[in-house]
């Protein structure tokens, strides 16, 4: 079995797991996917806020649920694209649009939420990000690729 790394925090507010998630996009280099996994209200689009903001998008910027489009598009110092798998049929879709390719050229980050209601079709480096309730706080783990 591959070896993962995985990293838990207990994110007590929106505003900390925005701050995981600005962490987490100042790690990556572009060319990955990110998973965004947990229940509804779990955190997942105030994680992917943090992304953008990890990402270099400008921070005046609203990230916000790609309610009425597949995928929305933020410049940054690599392009953020931000997903919703409700919005899908499959993640096949996402192939379709052509961003396996950008994420080929290493030049973006595509955050999928709900992505785990399809299977892994993306062929590139992937961050699971599991969301959870914990009463009242968040349990955030974070997957990193092997
Ligand atoms: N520790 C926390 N981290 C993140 N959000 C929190 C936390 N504590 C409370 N919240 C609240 O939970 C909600 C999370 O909303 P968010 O839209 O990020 O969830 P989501 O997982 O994207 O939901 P959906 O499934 O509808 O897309 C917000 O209203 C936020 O204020
Ligand atoms: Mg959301």
């Amino acid at each position: 079995m591959a070896q993962m790394r995985a990293d838990e925090t207990i994110s007590r507010s929106p505003a900390q797991t925005v701050a995981l998630g600005r962490a987490l996009g100042a790690r990556l280099a572009g060319g990955e996917v990110v998973e965004l996994c947990g229940p509804l209200g779990a955190g997942k689009t105030q994680f992917a806020k943090g992304l953008a903001l990890g990402l270099g998008v400008d921070p005046g910027e609203p990230v916000v649920s790609p309610t009425f489009v597949l995928v929305r598009e933020y410049p940054g110092r690599v392009t953020f694209y931000h997903c919703d798998a409700y919005r899908l049929g499959s993640l096949e879709e996402l192939v379709e649009l052509g961003l396996e390719e950008v994420l080929a050229g290493g030049g973006a980050v595509v955050a999928i939420e709900w992505a785990d209601r399809f299977p892994r079709v993306l062929d590139a480096p992937t961050v699971r990000v599991e969301l959870a309730y914990a009463g009242a706080d968040r349990l955030v783990r974070v997957v990193m690729p092997a």
